[in-house]
C-alpha cells in the first residue's frame, strides 16, 4: 500500500486577505507566506500538502465532496464559517477523513460568537492561537493519526 501522506490544507472565507486583516490579531502574514510555511512544515514531516482556498461556501463543500481517494487527511481553517456553517460540518462528515482544525488566533478568547466551532467534534484535534506554528502542530498530530 502507498504511504498515506497526502494532506489537503483547506482555508475558508477571508483567509486569502491575510495581510489586510487586523495586525494585532493576525500579524502581517500574507496568505502566500502562510502556504509556503505550511508546505515547508509538511515536507519536513514527510507529508505532501495540497492547498485550497475559497470565499464561496459551496466551493468549500464541493471540494470536501471530491476528496475521496485524493487525500489521506485534512488541515482545515474555515475562517468565520467555523462558527455557523453547518453545511460544512455535514460535508466534513461525508469526507470522513482525519481532520485537524486550525485557527491562527485564539478564538476562545475573542468575541463570544467565535467560541462555537461547528466542526470541532468531527476533528481529531484543534489548534488555536499559535499563529503559523499552529499548522506545524496540526501536521504533527495528523502524522501520528495516520501512523506514518
Ligand atoms: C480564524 C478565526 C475566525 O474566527 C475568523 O473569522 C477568521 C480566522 C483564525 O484563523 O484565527 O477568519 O479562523
Amino acid at each position: 500500500m502507498s504511504v498515506r501522506n497526502r494532506i489537503e490544507v483547506m482555508h475558508g472565507v477571508n483567509l486569502d486577505q491575510l495581510g489586510r486583516r487586523p495586525v494585532a490579531v493576525y500579524g502581517d502574514l500574507t496568505y502566500d507566506r502562510l502556504e509556503r510555511a505550511i508546505d515547508e512544515f509538511a515536507r519536513d514531516l514527510g507529508l505532501r500538502a495540497r492547498f485550497f482556498q475559497t470565499n464561496a461556501e459551496s466551493e468549500f463543500v464541493e471540494h470536501l465532496h471530491r476528496l475521496e481517494g485524493m487525500a489521506d487527511g485534512i488541515v482545515m481553517n474555515p475562517g468565520a464559517w467555523t462558527h455557523y456553517a453547518w453545511a460544512i460540518r455535514d460535508a466534513l462528515e461525508i469526507a470522513a477523513l482525519p481532520t485537524m482544525e486550525v485557527h491562527l488566533s485564539d478564538v476562545g478568547n475573542r468575541e463570544e460568537w467565535r467560541r462555537l466551532s461547528v466542526v470541532r467534534d468531527l476533528c481529531v484535534g484543534s489548534v488555536t492561537g499559535e499563529g503559523v506554528a499552529g499548522y506545524r502542530s496540526a501536521l504533527e498530530r495528523l502524522k501520528q493519526e495516520l501512523d506514518i
